[in-house]
């Protein structure tokens, strides 16, 4: 018997797919809405044959109005969302600010429009980001939900303050109809250990962890580490890297909750997912190469335009109210990234 059906937009995506995993776990039943413009349906094959299961799925782009409203024509029982369709490469947002407005923030608004309109869904979890809190100030590390909002440093990070304000004006409206959740990520790492699906960067990595298991492998020849000089230990920046099945599994406690509390509190919740703990790149890189034992050549290179000093979670928000804690060993999820680059670089 099913716990409900679930909507996951952006479900072939990196975070999503894991999403659709634990919730495939849970007991529910997933529609999974994705136009593979950050991933392929070779993902849609890895989730069945993690789960035994082809959940649905329906090629959708939903910055377009048209196509989300035929996902609702064609899923009129669907009981709650998380959204998680939107572009978020934050130097590709600085290049084509109008494609991230357009893209991000329309999404949003249609998918909002279909869950106020007539749906019978109760509720929306939406994938938000530590972003918003851009650099805080040394008395809110760790960053809390209650920390000052600062200016986004990029257009990605804007996109999601402004759906930020948008969710939370639209479940204002909805007079407790409808019950939201945002979720604020830090930095999510590694693969499912099975390593049927994981992260699938286009081009040259952007992000820290896909560089080193690149460069482990051969593809990079070495790793740039962006800056020694900042007023940390060892001098490079520290961020909360959550292993990835982690946060996944945040999501369905978020769902559960939804659900169980529409119409019920406050309408709109924030919480933001992360371990508790900073690392600095230098720790991550030697971290992944103690529990690998693979060589990760790497140079210092200049400061990364945007890039902040440090920021790191206090979790105990999600911690208490969802019951949720991050706590898989960094070696695990150092091992699940590496196994992943591995599995992928057999395929191609
Ligand atoms: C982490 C650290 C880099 C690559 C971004 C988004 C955030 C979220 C996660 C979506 C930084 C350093 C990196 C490299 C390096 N995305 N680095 N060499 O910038 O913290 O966050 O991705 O939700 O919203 O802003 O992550 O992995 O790019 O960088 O030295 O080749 O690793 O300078 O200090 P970031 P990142």
């Amino acid at each position: 018997m099913s716990k409900g059906k679930i909507l996951v937009t952006g479900g072939a995506g990196y975070i999503g797919a894991h999403t659709v995993v634990e919730l495939d776990a849970a007991g529910y039943d997933v529609v999974i809405a994705d136009n593979f413009s950050n991933s392929t349906p070779d993902v849609l094959d890895g989730i069945e044959r993690i789960t035994g299961k082809r959940h649905s799925f329906m090629e959708v782009d939903c910055s377009v109005r048209e196509e989300m409203r035929r996902l609702f024509e064609t899923h009129p029982d669907i009981d709650a969302a998380i959204h998680f369709a939107a572009f978020k490469a934050v130097g590709e947002s600085v290049e084509k600010p109008l494609d991230y407005y357009r893209n991000n923030i329309d999404s949003l608004l249609f998918l909002l429009e279909e869950l106020t309109r007539n749906s019978r869904a109760g509720g929306v979890v939406f994938s938000s980001s530590c972003t918003v809190y851009g650099q805080p100030s040394k008395s809110h590390l760790p960053v809390s939900e209650s920390a000052p909002l600062q200016p986004a440093m990029s257009p990605y990070g804007r996109t999601k303050q402004i759906c930020e304000d948008i969710l939370s004006d639209t479940v204002n409206a909805a007079n407790g109809r409808l019950k939201s959740i945002a979720l604020r990520y830090f930095n999510p790492i590694g693969a499912h250990p099975s390593a049927l699906i994981g992260e699938l960067p286009r081009g040259v990595p952007q992000n820290l962890l896909p560089f080193v298991t690149q460069t482990a492998i051969g593809i990079r020849r070495e790793l740039s580490i962006f800056g020694n000089d900042y007023n940390t230990p060892d001098g490079t920046c520290i961020r909360d890297y959550i292993y990835v099945c982690d946060l996944a599994k945040a999501h369905v406690r978020a769902v559960e909750r939804v659900l169980k509390l529409n119409g019920v509190g406050e309408s709109l919740e924030y919480f933001n997912l992360g371990t508790g703990r900073g690392l600095s790149v230098l720790e991550v890189v030697n971290g992944f190469m103690e529990a690998t034992g693979i060589n990760v050549p790497y140079k210092i290179a200049e400061r990364r335009a945007g890039d902040i000093e440090q920021v790191w979670a206090d979790p105990s928000k999600a911690n208490e109210v969802l019951g949720w804690v991050a706590d898989t060993p960094l070696e695990i999820v150092f091992k699940s990234a590496w196994e992943w680059e591995r599995k992928i670089r057999q395929k191609i």
